[in-house]
């Protein structure tokens, strides 16, 4: 049973104030729960709570989340069992009242409700991939790596927030892990010698201003070729366009390439890029209310392309059954602190999947040591997963972590390549 529960203020990635939450129970067991936090958030994430007062941290302190622990979710869930991860959140979230964790804040609670998976991992002697996953979580995710920024995590060097290597064409996690690591490094040099900044973003990537959206693709196909391995065929390309951030309600258009641009402009310039370059994956190439445009571009070329709902479906069971009914996206991105708590994170996977919809775990830009996405994306095989460029300790920690488990698991793991994206050529 948990026998005390403590929160403190910590910082995050980007020197944010964050929730850190110790959770101990009887048998002697220890968990560690760290909150991460978004730059570039949907309107319909859960809410994270910040003090608001001017004179600390820029608003930015979260002592009112931490003491909502230490003094509100602590009492009520002391005694219970650490194990039964889903009566425990489904208490915090009872014990909360409002949909989106508006009375005590998702940060708060999502401090808690991992620190009690990992407690429980520890008191079931278990890895936490095995504990959440049994004895089928044995599939290594393909590290969709964000190698160049832009959007709100480097000062809109370009539109698009993230352009991402996939490494699918490898037979082994590391071997995948290594080769992307290779391109980084080598479009680090290609952007130097045209004379580029080599500065990193929030998520690690290189940040050069560009003319065009389109230059950024351009380098990474050069960098891919020029590392010594195959565009489309061994390493494939993602988009994360996050265009709510470039999108004007008003006038409802896309702030793109320095105009003003309708979604139908913006459905054949993702279809040109699409003929042009090895893409598998576009993650919000519209508004997260901009549902009919999401139908039409699932419906024109979800057959062959995987259309990822970040700001669109939140990690929220709610939003994500509205965009499977609708066929709006047909893939899923995971945020734990989108909706505020290991259980619902869990349903929305497990939603996901029952509906062909793949998912796509995933880091935040203001992030903390913690490695949970990594078994998270083992334990569920949910075969992808993306945690930045592979540069700042952060992200490194949580590619780390999958070459420890991929090293545990021995002859029993599997590494996802091809069969994690549709539009993967053999
Ligand atoms: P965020 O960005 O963590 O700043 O929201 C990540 C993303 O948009 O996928
Ligand atoms: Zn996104």
């Amino acid at each position: 049973a948990i026998e005390s529960v403590y929160a403190r203020e910590i910082l995050d990635s980007r020197g944010n104030p964050t929730v850190e939450v110790v959770l101990d129970t009887e048998d002697g067991a220890q968990g560690l729960g760290l909150v991460p936090s978004g730059a570039s958030t949907g309107e319909a994430e859960a809410w994270e709570r910040r003090d608001g007062d001017k004179s600390r941290y820029q608003g930015k302190g979260v002592l009112d989340a931490v003491k909502a622990v230490n003094e509100v979710i602590a009492p009520k869930v002391i005694g219970m069992d650490a194990t039964d991860q889903r009566a425990l959140d489904d208490t915090m979230i009872e014990l909360d009242g409002t949909p989106n964790k508006g009375k005590l804040g998702a940060n708060a609670i999502l401090g808690v409700s991992l620190a009690a998976l990992y407690a429980a991992a520890e008191s079931a002697e278990l890895p936490l991939y095995r504990y959440i996953g049994g004895t089928n979580g044995h599939i290594l995710p393909v590290p969709n790596m964000n190698i160049m920024n832009g959007g709100a995590h480097a000062d809109f060097a370009t539109d698009i927030q993230e352009y991402m290597i996939s490494p699918y064409g490898f037979d082994t996690y590391h071997e995948a892990l290594r080769a992307g690591v290779e391109v980084y490094h080598t479009l680090k040099g290609i952007l130097k010698k045209d004379g580029h900044e080599t500065g990193l973003g929030d998520e690690g990537g290189f940040a050069p201003k560009m003319k065009t959206n389109e230059d950024s693709l351009k380098y990474i196909v050069k960098a891919i070729e020029a590392a010594g391995y195959e565009p489309g065929k061994q390493i494939g390309l993602c988009l994360d366009v996050a265009s709510s951030e470039f999108y004007n309600k008003e006038t409802d258009s896309y702030h793109f390439d320095g105009a003003d641009r309708d979604a139908a402009y913006m459905l054949d310039y993702y279809k040109e890029l699409v003929s042009k370059y090895p893409l598998v994956s576009i993650e919000d190439p519209y508004a997260e209310e901009d549902w009919s445009a999401w139908q039409k571009i699932t419906a024109e070329l979800g057959d062959q392309l995987q259309f990822v709902g970040d700001d669109l479906l939140v990690t929220n069971p709610k939003r994500l059954q509205k965009g499977i009914d609708l066929h709006a996206a047909n893939s899923l991105l995971v945020k734990l602190n989108q909706i505020g708590t290991v259980t619902e994170t869990l349903d929305a996977i497990e939603l996901a999947t029952a509906n062909g919809f793949t998912s796509m775990v995933s880091h935040r830009s203001g992030e903390t040591p913690d490695t949970t996405i990594s078994d998270l994306a083992v334990a569920k095989n949910t075969r992808q997963i993306k945690t930045g460029a592979p540069a700042r300790g952060e992200r490194i920690a949580k590619y780390n972590r999958l070459l420890e488990i991929e090293e545990e698991l021995g002859s029993t793991a599997s590494y996802a390549g091809y069969s994690a994206f549709k539009a993967c050529k053999q």
